[in-house]
């Protein structure tokens, strides 16, 4: 039911966050002061080495953008098709582990901050709350995302309520055999699962989690289905004949396997092998409207934000991942005119090149800002 007082407060604290946050680095020294070290390590770190992590950026960092120019770019417009629907902007949240822990309300503060801006939130399965209260908050931007904790018959179970509730697009993280070892959280002595009892639960079942699996899930329905966590052309290749519908180039956030690579840095590849067959969408240190761009140039449909939703969510909940949004909606936009275009997909490989980084890649090493900011609190500038 239409809430007035709820929607009043609602309109009210998007307003506040407009007049907080200008920009993105406000937004993350905002969530890095109110988080706390060990929630800010669970959301900013990888693992081991943080080498995969670093790549990332490392890969979004060496690509310039090569704008065309005298081209009449009144009518930009930053949005594109998705599973059947359009979204505001060429992005969708990705799925995030633990939200509770992050801010109270949890997966249902980011779902209600995409519906209402209009994009796609993906759900986690081990997060809180569950999918009858996040599927209504996200409406139809819900997609939803499994850990495999059981047999075949226990995720035929997940996908059939998923589409009771009217699920867009049903996904499968497979990059996720065993936890790796974190070492922000191993050295601060978090184990995330622990805080989480959706987390917990045998890890033979994802091991066991192959093609003929996926085959029988194949039979179940014919909703879209995405695989999460290709990163070689040869696993792109088997999704396209076994039928996946969207194909989700992953390194978890460098969160998995350490000294992978980046993710962008497969794009290319895996974009030749899917051939148009499926989609192909994309994570993996995109924080900025020029980084989701650089994506789109290569071929991606959709870039998904993991790190970045959680810290707009720790900054300020539901108010900070809408604020996030019209962030990157203005960044993509006036991008989009000083590149000499109207439309994403008059974006081809020629607005794009190699070029050596400008700074040295790490986690946030695009909010250059973020250093003069602790310096300044320090009262060293
Ligand atoms: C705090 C946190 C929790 C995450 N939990 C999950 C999860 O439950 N399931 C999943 O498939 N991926 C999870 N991921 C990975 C994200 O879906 C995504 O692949 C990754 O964050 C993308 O990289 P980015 O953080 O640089 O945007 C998580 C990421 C973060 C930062």
């Amino acid at each position: 039911m239409f809430d007035i007082d709820q929607e009043q407060r609602r309109g009210a604290a998007y307003e506040a966050a407009r007049g907080r946050y200008n920009t993105t680095t406000e937004l993350i020294a905002d969530a890095q002061k109110r988080l706390g070290d060990q929630r800010w390590d669970y959301i900013a770190g990888g693992t081991e080495s943080e080498a995969s992590l670093k790549r990332n950026r490392m890969g979004i960092d060496s690509l310039a953008l090569r704008p065309r120019v005298m081209r009449n770019v009144l009518n930009t417009d930053t949005s594109r098709e998705f599973l059947g629907r359009r979204q505001r902007l060429p992005l969708f949240l990705a799925p995030v582990g633990g939200l509770h822990t992050i801010c109270d309300g949890g997966a249902a503060l980011p779902a209600r901050a995409a519906r209402e801006f209009g994009v796609d939130f993906m759900q986690s399965s081990v997060t809180e709350p569950g999918m009858q209260e996040v599927s209504a908050e996200a409406g139809d931007h819900w997609l939803f995302q499994l850990y495999v904790f059981g047999d075949f018959n226990w995720i035929r179970d997940y996908m059939l309520r998923s589409i009771d509730l009217g699920v867009k697009g049903f996904c499968v993280t497979v990059d996720s055999d065993h936890y790796s070892r974190r070492e922000r959280n191993l050295i601060r002595h978090l184990d995330a699962r622990a805080d989480n009892p959706r987390g917990r639960g045998d890890p033979k079942w994802r091991q066991q989690f192959d093609w003929d699996v996926f085959d029988k899930m194949r039979q179940v329905s014919d909703i879209p289905l995405m695989l999460k966590g290709i990163m070689r052309p040869e696993d792109a290749e088997l999704c396209t004949q076994h039928g996946v519908d969207v194909v989700y180039i992953s390194n978890h956030g460098g969160r998995q396997l350490d000294h992978g690579l980046g993710s962008i840095e497969v794009l290319p590849e895996i974009v030749e092998a899917v051939a148009g067959r499926a989609r192909v969408v994309i994570d993996g240190g995109f924080l900025r409207g020029t980084d989701i761009l650089k994506a789109l140039i290569l071929g991606a449909d959709m870039v998904a934000l993991g790190k970045l939703q959680a810290i707009a969510v720790g900054a300020a909940g539901e108010a900070g991942v809408h604020r996030m949004l019209e962030i990157l909606e203005e960044e993509i936009s006036i991008d989009m005119k000083l590149l000499g275009v109207n439309k994403l997909d008059d974006l081809d490989a020629s607005y794009l090149t190699n070029a050596q980084p400008t700074e040295a890649p790490s986690v946030f090493s695009t909010f250059p800002l973020l250093r003069y900011w602790g310096m300044r609190e320090k009262g060293e500038l």
